[in-house]
């Protein structure tokens, strides 16, 4: 990679992530898709057609050791987010890996390690805290628009059918409402109040045996509180609340993909509008790409500690809900 040239980037995986991830880079003039690893060569090969990629691997082992490619987005279920991330990282590549970075605080704690000591960048693929209209929220709380955040209320649960061969409802591939979309609002919480001391909560384990739906409260220091609900049976209004000691800032729904927020202070409120570039998937990539150009490996916006304090919080709320999963 020359300092000017585009980011190279490789897809491992092709599922629906995959694919939005694909179509996302184009909003990316520094990005290009250049490679795709799947399982299979007919999927690596179907893949490349449909998005245009000039190399299908068969193995993911040959994406991770292709030479021409400078980053790899992991688009892999859960349960395989370290193992395909471990294996990029020894072939010296860049990785942005999906959420939930790792089934528990234990792997991804490992995938840190791992990037420290090869000294490659390594991103937890949270994407909503890329988009213009969340940074803009962190630029008000920090400017102390609605002072002290105290208590912050989120929810992020859809309904869908029960699949018991499914990745959702599967338990081992990690299924269930919390890590697939109840960690938007674990993260978010851990992005504005630090590291939780505890969480508490109950939740609807189903018949797969995997969280139907659920909901938490987290403690932070200063006896600050995130409340959150999720679920993959249940539709929630998908919204976020930030409460502070002089306002609120509502991110509205869907507020994981948010382009507004309404700044209510002293009585009055104000709408704040922050439309993003194309699907709003390449914010994340471009973050990667500034890591590689300013030979740095872990970004400012989704640190490594903000990666960890979020799997503990979800390992102490799935401790309190009495969920595990077969591979831990
Ligand atoms: N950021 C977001 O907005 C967002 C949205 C959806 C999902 N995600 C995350 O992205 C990851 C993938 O989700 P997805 O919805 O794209 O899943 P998906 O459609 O099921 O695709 C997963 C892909 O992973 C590969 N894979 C490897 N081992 C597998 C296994 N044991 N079973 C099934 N597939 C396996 C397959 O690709 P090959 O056959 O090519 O190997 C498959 O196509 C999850 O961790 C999820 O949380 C993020």
């Amino acid at each position: 990679m020359t300092t000017n040239a585009p980011i190279r980037w490789g897809i491992l995986g092709t599922g629906r992530i995959a694919g939005i991830f694909a179509e996302g880079l184009r909003a990316d003039p520094e990005a290009v898709l250049v490679a795709v690893g799947s399982r299979s060569a007919e999927s690596a090969q179907r893949f490349a057609s449909k998005y245009n990629v000039a190399r299908a691997h068969a193995t993911y082992a040959d994406l991770a050791n292709d030479a021409e490619v400078d980053a790899i987005y992991v688009a892999t279920p859960h349960p395989s987010h370290m193992e395909d991330t471990l294996r990029c990282i020894a072939a010296g590549k860049a990785v942005l890996c999906e959420k939930p970075f790792a089934v528990n605080a234990a792997q991804a704690r490992t995938m840190i390690d791992a990037a420290k000591a090869a000294n490659v960048p390594l991103m937890e693929a949270m994407w909503t805290r890329f988009l213009p209209i969340v940074r803009k929220a962190v630029a008000l709380i920090n400017e102390g628009a609605i002072g002290e955040v105290r208590m912050i209320q989120s929810d992020f649960g859809f309904r869908t059918d029960v699949n018991p061969s499914g990745r959702l409802f599967d338990r081992n591939l990690a299924g269930g409402g919390l890590l697939d979309v109840g960690v938007y609002c674990v993260s978010l919480s851990v992005m504005l109040l630090g590291e939780t001391i505890a969480a508490t909560g109950i939740a609807e384990i189903g018949s797969t045996g995997i969280d139907e739906q659920g909901a938490a409260v987290m403690s932070f220091a200063n006896g600050r509180l995130a409340y959150f609900s999720t679920g993959v049976r249940t539709s929630t209004p998908m919204e976020t609340t930030i409460m502070g000691t002089e306002g609120q800032i509502r991110l509205e729904s869907p507020w994981f993909a948010c382009k507004r927020l309404t700044l209510t202070k002293g009585g009055k409120s104000e709408v704040i509008e922050l439309p993003f570039d194309g699907n709003g998937y390449h914010y994340e990539a471009a973050e990667v790409g500034r890591l590689l150009r300013e030979k740095r490996i872990e970004s400012d916006i989704m640190s490594w500690s903000d990666t960890m304090h979020t799997m503990e919080a979800m390992d102490r709320i799935r401790a309190v809900w009495g969920l595990r999963y077969p591979m831990e």
